[in-house]
């Protein structure tokens, strides 16, 4: 699904981008442009974020168990 339609950035994106190491939303627009044209996406893409920091580390668990 697209997140930031403008950079056609899709929640997968965001997912592997936590993966490698985004944390925050300056991560984000450092490595994928969202929110870098109009904007609207940002709070799609806060969710987006506490969701694959929070699927991270559920699997980080699921690991360590
Ligand atoms: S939808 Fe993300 S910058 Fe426009």
């Amino acid at each position: 699904m697209y997140i930031c339609v403008c950079q056609a950035v899709t929640d997968g994106q965001i997912a592997q981008a936590v993966a490698n190491g985004a944390k925050n939303l300056r991560d984000l627009r450092r490595d994928l442009e969202v929110g870098s044209a109009c904007g609207r996406c940002m709070s799609s893409a806060i969710k987006c974020l506490r969701s694959a920091k929070s699927e991270a580390r559920q699997a980080g668990n699921s690991v360590a168990a």
